[in-house]
């Protein structure tokens, strides 16, 4: 069964697909962290972002593994390099490229090719997997996505202001939904869950439920 948690960046995807995996003894798809890896090597390795099919052979060249939650490409553990802030610039101009896209399309549907599995990104419910038994659109205000993000980057000693998130995750919104492939969006078919005012422990059995409302069962 392939249940796929799209939507914003802040919305809890992450944290509640990872648990929603755990929960149920899935395998767990973070396609965020495969266009981050692809942008960290074509950084790393001079790779102009401007030459979209030279990326795209990158992309089709690296091997991209997860090992628990470290994130390995070509064997470098390379799950701090690929948050920082020069890196997820360059991932937005990544994943705007139909040629990669098209790479890691078929990359994430090889991962998700008979197993049970969770799968978090922007486009996987419209795109990679449009027959997935689930899709589910995790979502919540603006505001409330950067008061998280806020408080996360505040508990780490960030002294970055609440405009400059809010005006940032609203300029990777932008992005990622005006994207002419692959943008980010609900497909018609998918449940859509607000995660205002809920806590992850609230948001987690949410899913678990809609999972089992579906047919999906937690392996043995
Ligand atoms: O999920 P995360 O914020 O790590 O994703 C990083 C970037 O990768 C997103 O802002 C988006 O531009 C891109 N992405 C994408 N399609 C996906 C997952 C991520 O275009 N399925």
């Amino acid at each position: 069964m392939i249940v796929t948690l799209d939507g914003p960046a802040g919305a809890g995807k992450s944290t509640a697909a990872k648990a929603l995996a755990r929960r149920l003894g899935w395998r767990y798809l973070d396609t965020g962290a495969m266009y981050r890896a692809v942008a960290w090597a074509a950084l790393h390795r001079g790779v102009s972002l401007e030459d979209q099919p030279a990326v795209a052979d990158l992309a089709d060249t690296l091997e991209i593994r997860f090992d628990a939650d470290r994130v390995l490409v070509d064997g470098h553990d390379v799950t701090q390099a690929i948050r920082t802030q020069d890196v997820t610039a360059a991932t937005r101009r990544v994943a705007d490229a139909a040629a990669v896209r098209d790479v890691m399309v078929k990359q994430q549907r090889r991962i998700a090719a008979d197993c049970h599995i969770v799968t978090e990104g922007r486009d996987q419910g419209t795109v990679v997997f449009p027959s997935a038994e689930l899709k589910i659109f995790l979502t919540a205000s603006a505001a409330e996505r950067a008061r998280r993000r806020h408080r996360e980057r505040t508990a780490c000693g960030d002294q970055v202001s609440f405009a400059t998130i809010l005006a940032s995750q609203q300029a990777r919104d932008d992005a990622d939904a005006a994207r002419p492939v692959g943008a980010m969006r609900a497909a018609d078919d998918a449940m859509l869950v607000a995660t205002d005012g809920m806590n992850e422990q609230a948001v987690v059995e949410k899913l678990v439920s809609l999972v089992i409302s579906c047919g999906g069962q937690a392996c043995p």
